[in-house]
C-alpha cells in the first residue's frame, strides 16, 4: 500500500491533497497551535486545535458489558452437504454455495485492555452475510453455559467482573455464586479443565451452544445444535503458560490471528450440526432446551454441513471489530429460536446493548449491514443516520411502491400449554445438575483430572469463608465422589 492509498474495509481508496480539518479545509500547521504573539496564550480561533482536542475526547464508545476484549476476521462459509430437507435457509441450500462471514473472538469477563491468555470461555460470534439478511450465531467455545435462565445473567456477570468495593475480581463472589448455582457445575468443570485456556483462537472449537430451530420448505421443524470443529487441532495452555503470557504478551491471541491470516495460513473449521426431529424433544432424556446440558453424540451424531475459513483481516479495529454488533435475534427464513430461556433473554439483550453502545443505526455500519441484500425498513433517522432512504416514503402501507411484508414467518410455531408464571425449566427423565458434569470428569485421563483439581483448588483456596468454599466443593462431590474428595484434599492442602 503506497502513502497515496488507504485500504478501507476491503476497498483500496486513493487519498489526495493536504491534511484538512473535519470540514475539509486545508490545515496550515499541525505542529504549533496559534498564539497571540510569540509565547502568548492560545487563541480560540485556532479551529483545527479545538476540533482535534474535541474529537480526541470522543474517540471511545462504551465497551461491551461482557466480551469487551476480542479480535475479528472476515471469511467464507462453504456448504458441503445437502441440508435442504431440514432448513429452507437459502445460504444453506446447495452444496458448494459460499457466504461471506465476519467472526469475532473474545474473552468474557476482562475489560477492553485485558490479557488474552486467561481462563475464561471464549466468544465465537459469527455473522453470515446471506442474501436473505444477516444471520448471527453468537456462540462460545463451550457447548454449555453456567446458568439456564436469563434472569440470572446480570448477577452471574457481576460475580465475574470487579467487586463494587475492592474494584477487583473476588474469589469469594465467584465461588459464592457458583456454589449457590449447582447448574454451573458442568460448565465450571469444562472451564477449569484443559480447554479453559486455548493456545490461540485458531486452536479451539466454536459452538452455537443453544438449541435452535430449523424449518424446511414443507414447514417441518427440527431442533439443531451447531459445532465448529477446528481443523488446526485443539491446543491449550496450562495455567502456568497462560499466566506467563498474560504478563509478557497480553495481546498474544489477537496478534496470532492477524499474523496467521497475513501469512496466508487461513484457519478453518468443519461445521457440524446435531439434528433432532421436533417430536422427539418432549420425551428426550435431557431437556433439549437446557443450556447447561449437551446432547450426547450417541443420541444425535453430529453431521458435517460446511467449512468455515477466515481469510481477511479487518483494516480498522475500531470500525470493524469494536463497532461490530452481533445479535442472537438476527435470524433468516428457515432458522429461529428454541424455547431455551437463556436464548429467549438474549433475543432482547443484544439489540438493546447495540442501541446503547453503538447507537440506533448500529446495524447500518459497514461491518454490520447486510452485504448480500439490502435492509428495506421504514425505521428512520436518529443519531448518525446516513440518509440511505433518500426521498422514499417513511410509512407503510403506502401507494408508492415501498417494501411490503411477505406474510410468511421466518420460523415455525411452537405449541404451548399451561398457566403463565415464574416456572423453572422442566426436568426430563435423566436431568439433574450433576450427571453430565460427572460424566465429563470420568471421561478425563488421570493427568487431566490432576490439572483440573489443581486449577480449581488454586482458585477455591482464595475464598475467605469456609462455608462458601465447602458449598462450592459439595457441588463437585455430587457430580462424582472421587472428584469431590480430591478437590477437598487439594483445597485443604493449600489453605493449610
Ligand atoms: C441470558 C444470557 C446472556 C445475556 C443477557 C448476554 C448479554 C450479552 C451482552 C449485553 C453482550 C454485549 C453485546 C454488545 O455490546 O455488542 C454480550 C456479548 C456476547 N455474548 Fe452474551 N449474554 C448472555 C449469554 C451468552 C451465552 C450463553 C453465550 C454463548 C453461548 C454468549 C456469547 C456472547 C458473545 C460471543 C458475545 C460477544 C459478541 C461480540 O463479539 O460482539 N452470551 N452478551
Amino acid at each position: 500500500m503506497t502513502e497515496a492509498h488507504v485500504s478501507v474495509q476491503g476497498e483500496t481508496i486513493p487519498t489526495t491533497g493536504p491534511l484538512t480539518t473535519e470540514s475539509g479545509a486545508p490545515v496550515a500547521d499541525n505542529q504549533n497551535s496559534e498564539t497571540a504573539g510569540v509565547g502568548g496564550p492560545v487563541l480560540i480561533q485556532d479551529q483545527s486545535l479545538l476540533e482535534k482536542l474535541a474529537h480526541f475526547n470522543r474517540e471511545r464508545i462504551p465497551e461491551r458489558v461482557v466480551h469487551a476484549r476480542g479480535a475479528g476476521a472476515y471469511g467464507t462459509f462453504t456448504v458441503t452437504a445437502d441440508v435442504s430437507r431440514y432448513t429452507r435457509a437459502k445460504f444453506l441450500s446447495q452444496v458448494g454455495k459460499q457466504t461471506e462471514t465476519f467472526l469475532r473472538f473474545s474473552t468474557v469477563a476482562g475489560n477492553l485492555g485485558s490479557a488474552d491468555t486467561v481462563r475464561d470461555p471464549r466468544g465465537f460470534a459469527l455473522k453470515f452475510y446471506t442474501e436473505e439478511g444477516n444471520y448471527d450465531l453468537v456462540g462460545n467455545n463451550t457447548p454449555v453455559f453456567f446458568i439456564k435462565d436469563a434472569i440470572k445473567f446480570p448477577d452471574f456477570i457481576h460475580t465475574q467482573k470487579r467487586d463494587p468495593y475492592t474494584g477487583s475480581q473476588e474469589a469469594d463472589n465467584v465461588w459464592d455464586f457458583w456454589g449457590l448455582s449447582p447448574e454451573a457445575t458442568h460448565q465450571v468443570t469444562w472451564l477449569f479443565g484443559d480447554r479453559g485456556i486455548p493456545a490461540s483462537y485458531r486452536h479451539m472449537n466454536g459452538y452455537g451452544s443453544h438449541t435452535f430451530q430449523w424449518q424446511n420448505a414443507a414447514g417441518e421443524v427440527f431442533w439443531v445444535k451447531y459445532h465448529f470443529k477446528t481443523d488446526q487441532g485443539i491446543k491449550n495452555f496450562t495455567q502456568a503458560e497462560g499466566n506467563r503470557l498474560a504478563g509478557e504478551d497480553p495481546d498474544f491471541h489477537q496478534r496470532d490471528l492477524r499474523e496467521a491470516i497475513e501469512r496466508g495460513e487461513f484457519p478453518t473449521w468443519t461445521v457440524q450440526v446435531q439434528i433432532m426431529p421436533a417430536d422427539e424433544a418432549a420425551h428426550y432424556r435431557f431437556n433439549p432446551f437446557d443450556l447447561t446440558r449437551v446432547w450426547p453424540h450417541e443420541d444425535y451424531p453430529p453431521i458435517e454441513i460446511g467449512k468455515l475459513e477466515l481469510n481477511r483481516n479487518p483494516d480498522n479495529v475500531f470500525a470493524e471489530v469494536e463497532q461490530s454488533a452481533f445479535s442472537p435475534a438476527h435470524f433468516v427464513p428457515g432458522i429461529g429460536p428454541s424455547p431455551d430461556k437463556m436464548l429467549q433473554g438474549r433475543l432482547f439483550a443484544y439489540g438493546d446493548a447495540h442501541r446503547y453502545r453503538v447507537g440506533i443505526n448500529a446495524d447500518h455500519l459497514p461491518v454490520n449491514r447486510p452485504r448480500a441484500t439490502v435492509a428495506n425498513t421504514y425505521g428512520r433517522d436518529g443519531y448518525a443516520y446516513d440518509g440511505r432512504h433518500g426521498r422514499s416514503k417513511n410509512y407503510e402501507p403506502n401507494s408508492f411502491g415501498g417494501p411490503k411484508e411477505t406474510g410468511r414467518p421466518l420460523w415455525g410455531a411452537t405449541s404451548v400449554a399451561g398457566d403463565t408464571g415464574n416456572h423453572a425449566a422442566p426436568l426430563h427423565a435423566e436431568d439433574d445438575d450433576f450427571v453430565q458434569a460427572g460424566n465429563l470428569y470420568r471421561l478425563m485421563s488421570e493427568e487431566e483430572k490432576e490439572r483440573l483439581i489443581a486449577n480449581l483448588a488454586g482458585f477455591i483456596a482464595k475464598v475467605s469463608r469456609d462455608d462458601i468454599a465447602e458449598r462450592a466443593i459439595n457441588n463437585f462431590r455430587q457430580a462424582d465422589s472421587d472428584y469431590g474428595k480430591r478437590l477437598e484434599a487439594a483445597v485443604q492442602a493449600l489453605r493449610g
